[in-house]
């Protein structure tokens, strides 16, 4: 733990809306009086019918029930828009900046407001009603997020998957969400790079079904279409109304769902709903951001993530602020190019993950220099631990030592930032998430569930429901009961470990399963096997992460072949294409070793706890090795283990 701390500049704590002071009060009141703070937040939104409930939870794993303002109504494409027309209808809501560095486009809220009706009474128009599944696979285009914006419109429930997602990862997912309407585009634009969404949705077809397909074009590649089955966005907008009226839905009516990986099975639907998830996000995204009208907002996340919907598209557009998308990398065509976009739109507030940042401090501090950067006032950080080194070169070299870091610790599950500093109330320390927002009650426990007090580490859980936290996994929610609530009853287990230390600031120290964050993207390790056990060749896999520079975590595959297959150099790539093309490039192993034999216990059991230590490179620390089956195994990964 780095023992650094930043204080907050004096002109932070002028003008801070939370001082320190007001942190503690807040967040004393929160706990002890949820229903009363969480009832006065809630009218930062605009609500149909009012609520008189506010909330109504239970973490009883036998019992799980999550309903925030149940009796009140609202829409959210309403407050994201409608509400915000008699001020701001010529004001930028959606700044789109393209791959390409000249092309970019200013979306009024007015504009947005005719596009997300336009894209609502096409879904209309296809048979889409309240609580149907729309599955979204787009590129970073303004679309994406007027699609998303007109399900909620008619109560349509989206499902975004994530455009670098394989034509099997995107069957799997519209299977699950028994999703009829699929939203795409003829290719992606990244990087100069083309990506086929279109002709991955026809291959994801050819093992599921669905209705309707409708295109947009991006880059007018030639595509194939079905007739009956597959429409030009274009074309069909032509046809429909400009105006469109929205749906009156409960707060607890599904907004989205949005797969994401765990230790086991296959990913889940995280299901988010409508009211409690609005309050919580746009509160969040105004306080952790410290985000100001007339500020020019960006976060550099993709809509596939949870991120992108909570941070790019919903708190953002809920507080009427300018949010911009970016389609492309962060290193095309240089590695200026993030810092040429602050400078070019004048952004105020930057959030990214630590995998970019250490990706381009590698390229130097000239690519960021010769920009301007005056414009930044606030940072932030997401997606996994930061460590201190690539904080301190975050905050002296883009921040210039000016810009305050949030390092935000969240999740897909969580809906939106639980553990963040507020800028101009906490003093931050680099690779530290620090406090709790409002409303949310952290606690560390031991593997036997006993809560732990003072500075210590253990495993994070959260004692308390908050307004933005999912109600279920879509289709099972006995999945979600036992996924979340079941390893320390009553309260809701993240995953994560953590420490705290005698401030009372948080460290998160990673995942505690068999989750791993490559980029800051989550992977399950099963997924990976899965897919590798699929390939005719292999007859078994553990997979584990181990620390990478860049990624955070690294893919390491263990691998044993069946008998009389050869290990060989051509085999290993095929290997690595062939989980590329099963799940997609996110889950591309970076090392495959071919084990002739996996360490297990007397019971079959494979010990990952060794696999990681030899991943790791430790192979001093593996531990006691004697109950297993046949310990020579493990010599024989050692001496063989690439890069040894
Ligand atoms: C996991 C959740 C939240 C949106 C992006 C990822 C890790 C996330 C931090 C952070 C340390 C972090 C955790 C968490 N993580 N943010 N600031 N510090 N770890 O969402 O894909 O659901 O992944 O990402 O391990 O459990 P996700």
């Amino acid at each position: 733990m780095s023992q650094k701390i930043y204080p907050v500049p004096d002109d932070w704590k002028k003008r801070a809306r939370i001082d320190e002071a007001t942190y503690r009060r807040l967040y004393e009141r929160s706990l002890k009086d949820p229903d009363g703070f969480w009832a006065e937040q809630a009218q930062r939104i605009d609500w149909i019918t009012p609520f008189s409930k506010v909330k109504r939870t239970s973490f009883d794993t036998h019992n799980v029930s999550i309903r925030w303002f149940e009796d009140g109504t609202t829409n959210v494409a309403m407050n994201c828009i409608d509400r915000h027309l008699p001020e701001r209808a010529n004001k930028t809501a959606i700044i789109w900046e393209g791959d390409d560095p000249s092309v970019s486009r200013h979306i009024t809220y007015a504009e947005l407001h005719e596009e997300v009706c336009r894209f609502a009474n096409v879904l209309k128009r296809h048979g889409v009603k309240k609580g149907d599944r729309v599955t979204i696979y787009l590129p970073m285009i303004p679309e994406a997020a007027f699609a998303m914006l007109a399900c909620a419109r008619i109560g349509a429930v989206h499902s975004v998957v994530f455009g670098g997602f394989s034509p099997d990862s995107l069957a799997g997912r519209i299977a699950d969400a028994e999703s009829e309407v699929i939203v795409t585009a003829d290719e992606g634009l990244r990087g100069g790079k083309k990506i086929p969404l279109k002709a991955n949705v026809d291959a994801a077809l050819d093992k599921v079904s669905a209705k309707t397909v409708i295109v947009v074009t991006r880059t007018g590649a030639e595509i194939d279409m079905q007739p009956g089955r597959d429409f030009r966005y274009e074309e069909e907008a032509a046809r429909v109304h400009a105006d469109c009226p929205y749906a009156e839905m409960d707060a607890e009516d599904p907004l989205f769902i949005l797969y994401t990986s765990g230790s086991t099975g296959k990913p889940k639907g995280a299901l988010h709903t409508t009211g409690g998830y609005l309050v919580y996000t746009s509160l969040s995204h105004e306080l952790v951001f410290d985000y100001r009208e007339g500020d020019v907002y960006w976060c550099t996340a993709d809509v596939g993530w949870v991120t992108g919907h909570s941070y790019i598209v919903y708190g953002p557009l809920a507080n009427g602020a300018t949010t911009l998308m970016f389609e492309g990398v962060p290193n095309y065509p240089s590695v200026s190019r993030f810092w040429e976009i602050v400078d070019k739109h004048k952004v105020d507030i930057f959030y990214t993950a630590p995998t970019a940042i250490r990706a381009l401090m590698a390229a130097g501090e000239a690519p960021v220099k010769k920009t301007s950067r005056k414009s930044l006032r606030l940072l932030g950080s997401v997606g996994e631990p930061i460590n201190p080194e690539a904080w301190e070169w975050y905050h002296r070299v883009v921040g210039e030592g000016r810009c305050p870091i949030v390092d935000t610790w969240w999740q897909t599950e969580t809906g939106g930032v639980l553990i963040s500093p507020l800028p101009g109330a906490i003093d931050l320390k680099p690779g530290s998430a620090t406090r709790p927002f409002f409303g949310v009650a952290p606690e560390i426990v031991d593997p036997l569930g006993n809560v732990l007090q003072g500075a210590c580490e253990g495993l994070l859980v959260i004692a308390d429901s908050w307004p933005g936290q999912m109600r279920t996994v879509y289709g099972d929610h006995e999945r979600f009961a036992q996924t979340y609530f079941s390893a320390f009853p009553g309260k809701y287990f993240t995953g994560d470990g953590a420490k705290r230390d005698s401030d009372g600031d948080y460290w998160i120290t990673g995942r505690v399963d068999d989750v791993i964050n490559v980029s800051g993207h989550r992977l399950g390790t099963a997924e990976v096997e899965s897919a590798l056990v699929a390939h005719e060749k292999v007859s078994e896999a553990a997979v584990v992460g181990y620390p990478h520079d860049i990624k955070g975590q690294g893919i390491y595959a263990f691998v044993t072949l069946n008998q009389g297959v050869a290990a060989s150099e051509h085999l290993r790539k095929e290997l690595v294409h062939w989980v590329r093309h099963e799940i997609g490039p996110i889950a591309t192993p970076d090392i495959v070793q071919f084990a002739p034999g996996l360490p297990k216990t007397r019971s079959g059991k494979i010990m990952r706890r060794i696999l990681r230590k030899i991943a790791e490179g430790e192979f001093g620390a593996l531990g006691d090795t004697s109950t297993l089956a046949d310990p020579g195994v493990v010599e024989e990964l050692v001496k063989e283990r690439p890069g040894r």
